[in-house]
């Protein structure tokens, strides 16, 4: 039995998420959670000839029912920017209802993997492991920040430039969710761009959020390609710690999941950050090995030294959030 809950289901990322999900073969209970209009969209998705049964939920009345044993809950519930907004421009809102779909993971799915996509990433993750500390279920193993996107994008403007094929080219990008805390490792992928090309294509990386944001012009930002990276990354999961596949991603996780985890990245960027995206074999329960992050170039450390301050204050704003809310 795999039930994946999504919370969240019914928005813009959310639904086509959901229709990604319901073609896993490996899932057999698909919950769809939302404060809004899951029941038509589960109605809709359940007359899709795949393997899971389709539940719809709404309100908070509905929440345990939704999440009960889930084996992975995917959280893309909240609001997305608007033009001139930063994504720490979400927290207000986003960090209470976060918290709260949390505190019902905690309760009623505590060892479900955590799949973390609404923003701030760098802020809501440490909030959901602090929420899971506060009812004694923490496994810093279990809980995702999920980055995929900023890999995704990677790999596209990359390829755009060098002339790959853009789904076998892989581009880690570590550190964290948001402008200059997003560190593309070019140098690691290819050596056919100049320096000018690696500093605006990185850029490009940092802010390809922006580029959406600006697109849709107030209707909101990345859903489809970001419903495409988050069913790429919660399958990966499921396909490692059920199907017992070898895969690499990379992630935002706390670095306490593995004991080599906080080193790998100390040494880069000079000094301790507890939460960073890295790249992590999965497994069975998780992260089961955090792997090196490897060579940098000189204009990557830069960007690793000017990514850690920003880091540790929105790491910092998602833990005290947590300790100063009554869960
Ligand atoms: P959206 O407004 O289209 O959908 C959000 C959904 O969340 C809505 O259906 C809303 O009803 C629901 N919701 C609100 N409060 C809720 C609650 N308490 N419980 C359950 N559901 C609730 O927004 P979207 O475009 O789908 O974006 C969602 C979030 O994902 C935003 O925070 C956005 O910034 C973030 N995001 C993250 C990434 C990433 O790479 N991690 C990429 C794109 C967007
Ligand atoms: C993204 O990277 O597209 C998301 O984090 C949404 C945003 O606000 O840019």
């Amino acid at each position: 039995m795999v039930k994946v809950c999504v919370c969240g289901a019914a928005g813009g990322i959310g639904q086509p998420l959901s229709l990604l999900l319901k073609q896993s073969e490996r899932i057999t209970h698909l919950s769809l959670y939302d404060i809004v209009n899951t029941p038509g969209v589960a109605a809709d998705l359940s007359h899709i000839n795949t393997k899971s049964k389709v539940t719809g939920h709404v309100g908070p009345e509905q929440l345990k029912d939704a999440i009960q044993d889930s084996a992975v809950v995917v959280i893309p519930a909240g609001v997305p920017r608007k033009p001139g907004m930063t994504r720490d421009d979400l927290f207000k809102i986003n960090a209470g209802i976060v918290r709260d779909l949390a505190t019902a993971a905690a309760k009623y799915a505590p060892k479900a993997f955590m799949c973390i996509i609404s923003n701030p990433v760098n802020s809501t993750v440490p909030i959901v492991a602090e929420v899971f500390k506060q009812h004694n279920v923490y496994d810093p193993r279990r809980i995702f920040g999920v980055t995929t996107l900023d890999i995704v994008r990677a790999s596209t403007f990359v390829s755009e430039l060098i002339g790959d094929e853009p789904s076998k080219l892989q581009v880690p990008v570590v550190g964290g969710h948001s402008g200059v805390t997003i560190l593309p490792l070019l140098s690691q992928v290819t050596n056919k761009l100049t320096q000018d090309q690696i500093e605006k294509v990185t850029h490009r990386i940092q802010f390809g959020g922006d580029e959406v944001v600006k697109a849709k012009n107030g209707a909101g930002s990345a859903t489809l390609s970001m419903a495409f990276a988050g069913a790429r990354f919660a399958l990966a999961v499921i396909d490692a710690a059920f199907a017992g596949k070898d895969i690499v991603e990379c992630t935002y996780i706390n670095l306490e999941a593995d004991q080599n985890g906080a080193k790998a990245v100390k040494d880069l960027v000079g000094g301790d950050v507890p939460y960073f995206s890295v790249p992590v074999k999965l497994g069975k329960n998780g992260v089961e090995r955090v792997l090196p992050i490897g060579s940098i170039s000189p204009y990557e450390k830069q960007l690793f030294t000017k990514a850690a301050s920003e880091l540790k204050g929105n790491i910092a704003k998602g833990t005290n959030f947590v300790a100063g809310s009554k869960l």
